[in-house]
């Protein structure tokens, strides 16, 4: 029930992004080998494990709708984007496919994560293949501007692996600054919402100062959207998120709003970093106590202000950049969204 209702608030929210990109996906995972197209389609909520069709609550298709956005903004037709909405689409599914046998997570978007149905193995080639079938889209777009849409993908493509790189590296680590923490945010999400701006801003009518605006105003997002995750990776509802709570926790990952508490110099903080750094799992009442140390040690308030400070640059950039006011509105929407969000 109220997951059925988490899927229509984001059937509404994202309605264009889903709708402009949809079709350009499903031919790109219908393009690949059966055994691999098969976890893809289980991967994006169109079929069950054993390949029947299903209607289940997919992702957000935030970014796309993010590149879109941007093509509005700058006087753009959204028509010309599609493809580059799709791609980026593309690699944020690779990511998660891979990101979930990194952390172990056995749940997503409501249901079994695909390496926990199809193996180890299997689930990493399928986001090789999507990460593949993401270029493929973009040297497929006829109008010039292929070789540098590639090169702004590539790039972020760069950027999220070393963000993701680090965020394992930190799991095993007692010392990790928040500046630290900051920069690997940046990379692991902020590089693609980045991406997604400028790419819309490349497909629409920027000129280059608005390029590195649009990618500016893409990793602010990107920045809020992580310090929101983390925030709902331990206080967040999971028949709205569609992730378990604590699993963050559990693995001791160096969360921002964890990070934050450790670095805080106060006996709560110290207390968490007891709990963190010992050998043994922790258990469910000590899950929760990390919990409510992580916010009496101030890092639940720090990550929800950090997350609307960056959301207010952002818009604050928007309209500044927007050549009238209905043409920001989209990205303006999204990113108030980005800091906004329960799910
Ligand atoms: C999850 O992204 C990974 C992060 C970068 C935090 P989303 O929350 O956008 O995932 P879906 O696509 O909507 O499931
Ligand atoms: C987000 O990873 C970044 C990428 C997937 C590249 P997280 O591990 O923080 O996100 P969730 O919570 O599993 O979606
Ligand atoms: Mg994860
Ligand atoms: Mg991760």
């Amino acid at each position: 029930m109220t997951r059925e209702i988490a899927k229509d608030h984001h059937t509404d929210t994202f309605a264009q992004g889903r709708a402009a990109c949809a079709a350009t996906l499903r031919s790109a995972v219908h393009t690949m080998p059966p055994t691999i197209r098969h976890i893809a389609g289980y991967h994006f909520g169109w079929w069950d494990r054993d390949g029947r069709p299903e209607q289940h609550a997919g992702g957000k298709a935030l970014r796309p709708a993010f590149v879109l956005a941007a093509t509005t903004l700058t006087g753009g037709d959204v028509a010309d984007a599609g493809n580059a909405a799709a791609a980026v689409e593309l690699v944020h599914n690779f990511s998660l496919l891979h990101d979930d046998v990194m952390d172990r997570d056995t749940t997503r978007r409501h249901r079994p994560t695909a390496w926990a149905v199809f193996g180890v193995g299997p689930a990493i080639l399928a986001g090789d293949a999507l990460a593949s079938q993401a270029f493929a889209l973009l040297t497929a777009t006829a109008d010039g501007k292929a070789a540098a849409a590639a090169e702004l993908l590539d790039r972020a493509v760069l950027e999220l692996v070393e963000g993701q790189c680090a965020d394992l590296s930190f799991e095993g680590r007692r010392d990790v600054t928040v500046t630290e923490c900051l920069a690997m945010t940046d990379r692991k999400t902020g590089a693609l919402f980045g991406c997604a701006a400028e790419l819309g801003g490349l497909f629409g009518a920027a000129g280059p100062g608005e390029l590195l605006r649009l990618r500016e105003i893409g990793r602010l997002v990107g920045r809020a959207f992580q310090h929101v995750d983390d925030l709902l990776g331990i206080w967040g509802d999971v028949h709205s998120t569609g992730k378990p709570v604590y699993s963050d926790l559990r693995r001791r990952k160096k969360s921002l709003p964890v990070v934050f508490a450790l670095n805080s110099g106060t006996a709560e903080g110290a207390a968490l970093a007891a709990l963190y750094h010992r050998e043994q799992p922790l258990d469910d009442a000590e899950l929760l106590t990390a919990a409510d140390l992580v916010e009496a040690a101030g890092g639940r308030a720090w990550s929800r202000e950090q997350a609307a400070e960056l959301c207010a640059g952002a818009r604050s950039m928007i309209a500044e950049l927007a050549r009238d006011p209905a043409a920001g509105a989209e990205l303006d929407r999204l990113a108030a969204l980005a800091a906004d969000r329960t799910w």
